[in-house]
């Protein structure tokens, strides 16, 4: 019933509908719909009330509300259903339960914030309410557990390209997967996985995008950035939302038809790594180097006085190092 309203609202753009009109249409009563609107308003519809004239929808809400996903939805499989929270603790963890029971893929889970996001190598994430997409996404891709690093790869592609088609900030891959623009993280990828020795059960793919944070804490304002800081203007969340899932969808259906090459080629045209001199921490060690390639498994070569090292994602951060 709210998304029929919602509707007629929408119909009726730029100019006022009473409730007497909808509560006809809709065969609801006046209070009904009276009590609908409020609802829309609180979730966000800049919804205007007149005691003459009715109703007008001054501006649609900019939360990332399933109804709004699907009226601007491209993909076909991703995002077909989508479970979507106020806040919560992680999207990953709720993708991860909802994959371990069966949901089917392309599945995604949206949060307007998550009180315990987390990143890559045990870190937590940044996700304030309404700034950024805090978003999973679940596959089920007929690949080996071998494969799953390479998900992740081609994941910063689609969502590379999304970005760059939608706010045009030249944004780059920093390998494994992180998005920067002028050197400052603006996307995180966590990709998490349930497999067998030969096949991989779900892959989720978890994305925190930096949207519209105009500040960030203390001891990641330095390295942070957002694409509204990157571009100088509020981004609609919706409208970049749908086109990641529509780019992630291209790049997978890509790859499941003929493998992982294309979507490695793009990753290399879209690296900001290769050709960098950076500094390579592990657990215990570091060494630098320069970044000259990825191999078919998409782990990073870096030339070292000693020859090329292998480096694969799991347990390593990557820094530039400044020539001196
Ligand atoms: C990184 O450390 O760079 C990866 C960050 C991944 C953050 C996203 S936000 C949505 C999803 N849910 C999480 O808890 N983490 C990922």
């Amino acid at each position: 019933m709210r998304n029929a309203i919602l509707e007629i609202l929408k119909q009726n753009t730029g100019q006022y509908i009473s409730g007497e009109e909808i509560s006809q249409a809709l065969q609801v009563s006046r209070t009904a719909v009276w009590k609908h609107i409020r609802t829309l308003k609180q979730s966000g519809y800049d919804i205007e009330a007149h005691s003459r004239l009715g109703y007008t929808l001054r501006q649609t809400t900019d939360r990332l509300l399933p109804a709004e996903i699907k009226a601007h939805l491209t993909s076909e499989v991703l995002g077909q259903e989508i479970y979507y929270f106020g806040e919560v603790d992680s999207t990953n963890n709720e993708a991860k339960k909802l994959a371990a029971n069966g949901c089917p893929e392309g599945t995604i889970v949206v949060a307007e914030a998550q009180a315990t996001g987390r990143g890559r190598l045990s870190r937590g994430w940044f996700s304030p309410f309404g700034k950024g997409i805090w978003l999973s996404v679940v596959l089920r891709p007929p690949f080996g557990p071998m494969d799953a690093a390479k998900c992740t790869l081609m994941a910063a592609v689609g969502v590379n390209r999304a970005i760059n088609k939608v706010t045009g900030t030249g944004c780059g891959i920093k390998w494994p997967n992180d998005i920067l623009w002028n050197g400052r993280k603006i996307v995180g990828i966590l990709t998490e996985m349930s497999a067998e020795m030969d096949a991989i059960n779900y892959v989720v793919i978890g994305m925190g995008i930096n949207v519209n944070i105009d500040e960030f804490p203390d001891d990641i304002a330095a390295t942070a950035a957002s694409l509204s800081i990157a571009s100088g203007h509020q981004i609609s969340r919706i409208k970049l939302l749908t086109a990641i899932l529509s780019e992630l969808e291209s790049v997978y259906m890509l790859v499941k038809k003929t493998g992982f090459a294309p979507a490695l080629a793009a990753w290399r045209e879209e690296s900001i790594t290769l050709g960098q001199t950076v500094k390579v921490c592990g657990f215990e060690s570091s060494f630098n180097g320069v970044a000259v390639d990825i191999d078919a498994d998409g782990a990073l070569l870096v030339e070292t006085p000693q020859g090329i090292e292998r480096v694969l994602a799991g347990d390593v951060s990557i820094r530039p190092v400044m020539p001196e």
